[in-house]
């Protein structure tokens, strides 16, 4: 990872991701998780103080140590134990069915390999157990793809490796979750970046 990678996307993504006015979102988001969690993508920890009562611990997979560090008052705060242990979604170090839930918030856009990260949720998440996302990705209305295929290679460039394109329903339906409930709508400011799903699916 470059300097820009290491220390400076870590702290633009805090600003991006950290507006107050998605915290409602994301409180809707968290509502379906229950029991022992694992959230992918942690990043600064926005989701820390908004876990439902039922949560009873967080385990974080997050790469970047720098958003690891700015979370620290968020973890702390925290209701539920959170435990940093991974760095990569696509290779999760953990037994089969270890988990009660999984989380991810703004990550699926950015995995490389997002089948193998989808893959590996739903190998540690016991049978029955939830996924829930909140994520931007692929707009409804064909004018804006256009836009998101044309922006897309800037995007990646400057966002970390970050899709504008990527179909959230459909990565998380091929991979075998089935998804219980999702809503799609668009986010105020450009719709390129604010086409977003928010939904839970079920590991059968
Ligand atoms: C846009 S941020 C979202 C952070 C946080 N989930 C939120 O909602 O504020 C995407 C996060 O995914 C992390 N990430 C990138 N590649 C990853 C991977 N292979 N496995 C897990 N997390 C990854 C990044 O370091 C970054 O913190």
């Amino acid at each position: 990872m470059g300097w820009y990678e290491d220390q400076v996307l870590p702290r633009i993504i805090e600003k991006t991701c950290g507006m107050e006015a998605m915290n409602k979102l994301r409180v809707a988001a968290c509502e379906p998780l229950t029991g022992s969690v694992i959230e992918i993508g942690f990043g600064s920890g926005f989701n820390a103080p908004l876990y439902p009562d039922g949560v009873t611990s967080v385990t974080a997979i997050e790469p970047s140590d720098v958003a690891w560090q700015r979370a620290a008052t968020r973890v702390s705060a925290a209701a539920a134990p959170i435990t940093r242990a991974g760095l990569d979604g696509q290779r999760l170090d953990f037994p089969d069915n270890t988990f009660d839930s999984a989380l991810s918030t703004f990550t699926l856009c950015t995995i490389p390999d997002l089948p193998a990260a989808l893959a590996e949720l739903r190998r540690v998440v016991n049978p029955g157990g939830t996924f829930a996302f909140f994520e931007h990705g692929s707009a409804p209305d064909a004018k804006v793809q256009r836009w998101q295929r044309r922006l897309e290679p800037i995007q990646k460039r400057v966002g970390g490796g970050c899709h504008l394109t990527r179909n959230v329903r459909e990565v998380v339906t091929a991979a075998g979750w089935e998804i219980v409930g999702a809503d799609s709508f668009y986010a105020k400011g450009p719709k390129t970046l604010g086409a977003f799903t928010m939904g839970y699916a079920r590991n059968p």
